[in-house]
C-alpha cells in the first residue's frame, strides 16, 4: 500500500482569511507532527480566474510566510510554489486527456466563478480541477487537508486517478509499477492512490460574518465579511462586534441551532480556534446572549491570530529568506516529481 503523504495548496491571491486558516493551514500544522507533508503555494491556479496580477511573487511569499508563521516547519516538510516544479503542468496535461469535459462542467466552483457567460471563462478555469489532481498525484500523496468547499474537486481527483489506473492497468502491471490498495472491501492495484480528503472539524466551512449562508471568501466585496490573518486586534474586535447574529441566546443543544446559520458559524469558529467541540463550547455558553459571547470570541481570535500576524510581518521583512525556503522546497519537490513523471511517461509510452 501507499505510504501516507500529505499534500495541500493555497492560492496566492488576496488576503488570507480565517476560513483559509481554520479550513486548511491550522490542519497542516497538526498533521505535520505525524506525516510527511508538502505545502504548496499554487500560483498557477491563481491565473485561471484572473490572468494579470499586480505582485504574484509578493503574494506567494506572503502565503509561505503565513504557513511558517502558523507553525509549519520548512526544514522537515516541503514548502514550495507550484510554477517552479514543471511536473505539475506536465501531469495536468495528461489528466486533461484522462478527465471528461462533462466531469468538469459539473463542478459547482466552475459554475460560480465563471458566472453567467461560461463561454467567456478561461479554459484554465474549466480545467482547474485537473491541475489540482496533478498537484496531489504528482507526489502520489494520499491525504489532502482542505476546507469543505474543495470536496467536489477531491472526488474528481479520485475519479481521475481511478480512470488512469483502469485505462493503463496492464501497462502499469507490465512495468511492475502497480501498488496494492483497498477500494472498499476490494483489493486493487494501481499507480495512483485514491486520495483521502481530510475535511471535518468544528468549522469545515467558515461562513461570511455578514451572511451565514455564504462562505467566507477573499472575493467577497465586503471587508466586514471576513477576518483577515493580518487584521490587527482592533479590526478583529470591530468585525466580530458587527457580525450578523439573531436576538436569541445560545441554546443548550446543537439541534436548536438549526436555521440559525450565523449563530452556528460563530460557535464553530470559537470551537475551532480553541480546539474544542461545538458541544463543549455550548455547555459553557448555553443561555448567554451574543453580547456576552462576542467579546469572548474576540479575545480568543486575537490570542490565536496576533502572534501569527507579528511573525508573518517579521518574515516578510526578509524576502530573500522566504525565497531561499521556497527554492529549497522546490528542489526537493522536483526530485519526487521527476520520479513520478518518468514512471508516467513509461506507462503512457512516450
Ligand atoms: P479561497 O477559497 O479563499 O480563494 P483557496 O482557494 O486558496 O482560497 O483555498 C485555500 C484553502 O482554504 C482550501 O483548502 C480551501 O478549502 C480553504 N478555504 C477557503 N475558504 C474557506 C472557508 N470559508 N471555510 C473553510 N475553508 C476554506
Ligand atoms: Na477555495
Amino acid at each position: 500500500t501507499f505510504k501516507p503523504l500529505v499534500f495541500s495548496g493555497v492560492q496566492p491571491t488576496g488576503n488570507l482569511h480565517l476560513g483559509n486558516y481554520l479550513g486548511a493551514i491550522r490542519k497542516f500544522v497538526a498533521l505535520q507532527e505525524e506525516h510527511d507533508c508538502l505545502f504548496c503555494v499554487v500560483d498557477m491556479h491563481s491565473i485561471t480566474a484572473q490572468l494579470v496580477h499586480e505582485d504574484l511573487k509578493g503574494q506567494t511569499r506572503s502565503i509561505a510566510a503565513a504557513f511558517i508563521a502558523s507553525g509549519i516547519d520548512p526544514a522537515k516538510h516541503i514548502v514550495f510554489n507550484q510554477s517552479s516544479v514543471p511536473g505539475h503542468a506536465e501531469l495536468a496535461w495528461v489528466f486533461n486527456c484522462v478527465a471528461r469535459i462533462g466531469w468538469m462542467n459539473r463542478m459547482t466552483q466552475f459554475k460560480d466563478k465563471a458566472g453567467k457567460d461560461r463561454e467567456k471563462a478561461s479554459l484554465g478555469l474549466l480545467a482547474y480541477p485537473s491541475l489540482m489532481a496533478a498537484d496531489i498525484l504528482l507526489y502520489r500523496a494520499t491525504h489532502v487537508p482542505v476546507g469543505d468547499d474543495q470536496k467536489q474537486h477531491l472526488e474528481l481527483a479520485r475519479d481521475i486517478a481511478q480512470k488512469f489506473n483502469n485505462d493503463f492497468s496492464s501497462r502499469i502491471s507490465d512495468a511492475g509499477l502497480g501498488i496494492d490498495m483497498m477500494v472498499g472491501e476490494e483489493k486493487v492495484s494501481g499507480y495512483f492512490p485514491l486520495i483521502e480528503p481530510l475535511i471535518g472539524g468544528p468549522a469545515p466551512r467558515v461562513m461570511s460574518l455578514r451572511d451565514g449562508t455564504k462562505k467566507m471568501s477573499k472575493s467577497d466585496p465586503s471587508d466586514l465579511s471576513r477576518i483577515n490573518m493580518t487584521d490587527d486586534s482592533d479590526t478583529i474586535a470591530k468585525k466580530i462586534r458587527k457580525a450578523k447574529t439573531d436576538p436569541a441566546p445560545l441554546p443548550d443543544t446543537l439541534e436548536e441551532l438549526e436555521g440559525r446559520p450565523e449563530a452556528q458559524n460563530l460557535l464553530g469558529i470559537y470551537a475551532a480556534l480553541s480546539d474544542r467541540t461545538r458541544m463543549d463550547v455550548l455547555a459553557e455558553y448555553a443561555g448567554r446572549q451574543f453580547s456576552e459571547f462576542k467579546p469572548a470570541l474576540v479575545e480568543l481570535a486575537v490570542e490565536v491570530l496576533a502572534p501569527i500576524t507579528s511573525e508573518m510581518t517579521r518574515l516578510m521583512d526578509d524576502p530573500g529568506h522566504i525565497d531561499a525556503i521556497l527554492k529549497d522546497g522546490s528542489a526537493r519537490a522536483n526530485v519526487l516529481a521527476e520520479k513520478t513523471m518518468s514512471d508516467v511517461r513509461e506507462i503512457i509510452g512516450f
